[in-house]
């Protein structure tokens, strides 16, 4: 290693005084500079903005880290500008090893981008362009969104454009097609490109292939410059975070030719919990670059054999709706069901335990339901509610949006069920197949849109959607679908404004079991996007209309919980009601979203729950080309747990027909989903949030209490559980729940190693 080598041997000759001497010898001036703030805004779209000279003075300040909709401009789609001056230093340039390119990163723009420097096209979605590119009068590739991702431009210096110790202008002429809009993430800044900038080190994100005791792994070091040889020293080292021992460490001198690559594989054991993979590329300039990735480790044991009655305890249903409950159930096949106690008018299916029928009488119902197999018996009580309430706990199951987006079609949606009961995830309680947005006929095609008598059409993708509606019952699952109040949805399909009642009717033929009602188009006309008093009404109307079908359909409001849905969600017959905006496989969305929700707590309880949107579990893409979670293993053990203690609807949106072991660990363990579906439905609180630990506690039915210990800084934390803070002065049982597995007897005090952005789950056991 370059440079530990050269203190080392400075040290030797000099003594301690070197030590502060190369201290400050790394201290360089700034080469970077930021550019997250000081932009300027303006909807609408005329090319005279991207000229340096354009004068700007009457546009507004915003800023770069939210949507334009939450900035003052929430009814904003298509074209806006922004624009920002920027004093570039000759000082970067002069002291930068290479002179080639500026890198421009302007975060992450939603959906499309053109990035003018000086007056000049240089960027648009992603891609440089050759200076002297006209800018086109639309956008290219208006497929594929590229909302998410982060923007990065070079520019050359040879190109002439950059005023050095000067002022120059960057306007950003962004598309968006509807939904949020807008510059609102990711990193805004400028730079020189260096070394560090030509070197890739491409790990494909997750993928360690397994084989039995021992995970493999294949990367590939890229050189992606042209004109220089990159030479250093590439090591790899595999860390238990939880130990700290390496699990597996080597150090290579490395040479990339221009345009050259190396190939590196290495293998190691299974670690048995956190850990993570660091690449690092020491370059002779004593630049480095480094990068870590988590390597996925599995706390569940696995399944057993013997039967398990799993899922929810308590489920309700109105009177004379057709009722359809299937007993989540693990242990070798065959199974037989049975149940003592059930309500007049329903009737199990002993192989299946598929329970169907209609109740005619209103009560609570004590069930015993059994399974057997040759191994043994499980029974529990199963309390159904026939009344006036749907969702008694949050519901479970997939939506289409955050793996296949628009791209969504009958067939992804059947495979999607068809998952569910071959995978097994069925068995653990995973009951919804939800088609979001993308079944309707788009609002600009020339199609008709409605039949002549008004019913809602679906487009090609979805031939038969009553078939769909029975095959997906067929298998004991329940089928949900997604419309607006607005006469479009935010995809830009139709939707059911003025067609209420008939879209109930509709969908209620299809059998359906679970309406997404997303407000879109409708904040069109709204005076107020926080307006109580004018986002109640077309919600009221829906609800109105789905009280006068013949089939029980949970309701679900999505309004990114404006005008504080929590607080009016359930007045307007809602079940669950999304409480933020959309979600995505990211560290920091995650952060904001989950840990957001305190305060929340009060407004959560059996019929109705807070939702902080969907799973980004797994493979996932918003549209027709996947990848794999960006969020790190020990990520995904904070988003299932806090969800979890959240009592949040649980809704998978990852392709189920591409599960690897780690992801089918994470969303079948038996305890954790049981801490969603507890039968009291008190959705948990944050009771300590601290140096980076947040502490959230759920009371259980069985009178224990859930307890998550969350890591959200980059470093693994030693913490020190106060227990008498908690509320236990007293010896306490304490159960890992990741594990299935008591850790033991423990008074006042429990301590442990938090791994960075992760999680223990624990249950805390009076004595
Ligand atoms: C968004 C919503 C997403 C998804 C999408 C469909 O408004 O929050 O969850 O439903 O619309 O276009």
């Amino acid at each position: 290693m370059f440079k530990r080598a050269t203190i080392v041997l400075m040290l030797i000759v000099f003594g301690t005084v070197i030590i502060a001497l190369s201290g400050c010898e790394e201290k360089k001036a700034p080469t970077v500079i930021s550019l997250d703030k000081g932009w300027l805004f303006h909807p609408g779209d005329n090319l005279e903005f991207a000229k340096p000279e354009y004068n700007d003075s009457s546009w507004k300040s915003i800023g770069v880290y939210e949507p334009w909709e939450k900035q003052g401009y929430p009814r904003l789609n298509g074209f806006a500008w922004y624009r920002t001056k920027v004093v570039i230093p000759s000082s970067i340039r002069d002291e930068a090893d290479l002179k080639d390119s500026l890198i421009v990163k302007l975060g992450k723009i939603d959906d499309f981008d053109q990035v003018f420097f000086n007056g000049v096209l240089i960027g648009e979605n992603l891609q440089n362009v050759k200076p002297g590119t006209k800018p086109a009068n639309d956008f290219k590739d208006l497929k594929n969104s590229y909302w998410n991702e982060q923007r990065r431009y070079s520019l050359p210096l040879k190109s002439g454009l950059i005023k050095w110790d000067n002022t120059n202008v960057i306007a950003v002429r962004v598309f968006d097609w509807g939904g949020a809009g807008g510059i609102f993430a990711g990193e805004l800044s400028i730079g020189m490109q260096s070394y560090k900038d030509y070197v890739k080190i491409i790990y494909n994100n997750g993928d360690f292939k397994s084989f039995g005791k021992q995970f493999e792994k294949k990367i590939v070091v890229k050189n992606i410059s042209k004109n220089y040889t990159i030479e250093g020293e590439f090591s790899v080292n595999v860390v238990d975070n939880i130990t700290d021992k390496k699990l597996y460490e080597k150090e290579v001198p490395m040479s990339l030719p221009p345009k050259g690559k190396n190939y590196f594989s290495f293998t190691f054991d299974k670690p048995k919990e956190s850990a993570k993979v660091e690449y690092e590329f020491e370059f002779k300039n004593d630049e480095e670059k480094i990068i870590t990735e988590g390597v996925p480790y599995i706390l569940t044991p696995p399944v057993k054999e013997t039967p398990q009655i799993n899922g929810a305890l308590v489920y309700g249903e109105r009177i004379n709706k057709p009722f359809l409950y299937r007993i989540a159930a693990t242990g070798k096949r065959p199974l037989k069901f049975s149940a003592e106690g059930l309500p007049e008018g329903l009737t199990l299916n002993a192989n299946t335990g598929i329970i169907t029928g209609k109740v005619s009488k209103a009560g609570k119902y004590e069930v015993k339901i059994s399974v057997k197999n040759t191994l043994g018996t499980d029974t529990k009580t199963l309390e159904i509610v026939i009344g006036n309430k749907l969702a008694l706990t949050p519901p479970m199951g997939w939506n289409s949006w955050n793996c296949w987006g628009l791209s969504v079609s009958q067939k992804k949606v059947y495979d999607a069920a068809k998952a569910f009961v071959n995978t097994g995830l069925a068995d653990h309680g995973w009951t919804y197949i939800n088609i979001d947005d993308g079944w309707e006929i788009p609002g600009n095609s020339k199609k008709p849109k409605r039949k002549r008598n008004g019913e809602i059409l679906t487009n090609e993708k979805f031939p038969d959607m009553q078939k769909l509606g029975k095959d997906i019952h067929a298998l004991g699952l329940k089928f949900g679908i997604y419309s607006s109040p607005g006469p479009l949805t935010c995809g830009g399909y139709t939707a059911s404004y003025g067609h209420e009642l008939q879209d109930a009717k509709t969908f209620a033929k299809w059998g359906i079991d679970y309406l997404k009602y997303d407000l879109c188009s409708y904040r069109k006309m709204m005076k107020d996007q926080n307006s109580v008093e004018e986002l109640m009404p077309p919600y009221i109307k829906m609800h109105k209309a789905l009280m006068k079908i013949n089939r029980d359909i949970v309701y679900s409001l999505c309004e990114y919980g404006n005008g504080k849905v929590w607080e009016w969600g359930e007045k307007v017959g809602g079940n669950l009601w999304r409480t933020t905006g959309d979600i995505w496989d990211d560290w920091n969305r995650l952060y904001q979203i989950g840990f957001g929700q305190a305060g929340l707590e009060k407004y959560a309880g059996p019929g109705h729950w807070n939702d902080p949107d969907m799973l980004v579990l797994g493979w996932v893409g918003w549209g027709p080309n996947l990848h794999r979670t960006r969020l790190t293993p020990d990520e995904q053990y904070t988003h299932m747990s806090l969800w979890a203690l959240l009592s949040a609807p649980l809704l998978l949106g990852n392709d189920l027909t591409k599960l690897d072991d780690f992801t089918l660990n994470l969303i079948t363990n038996d305890e954790v989903i049981a801490i969603d579906q507890d039968k009291l439905g008190k959705q948990a609180s944050r009771v300590f949030n601290k140096d980076s630990i947040q502490i959230w506690k759920k009371p259980l039915a069985d009178g224990t209490t859930a307890v998550g210990i969350f890591n959200t800084s980059v470093k693994n934390n030693d913490f020190v559980l106060d227990l008498v803070g908690l509320g236990f002065s007293w010896e306490v049982i304490l159960r890992d729940v990741w594990k299935q597995k008591n850790i033991g007897v423990f008074a006042h005090t429990y301590p442990c190693r938090i791994p960075a952005h992760g999680v223990k789950l624990l249950k805390i056991i009076k004595k």
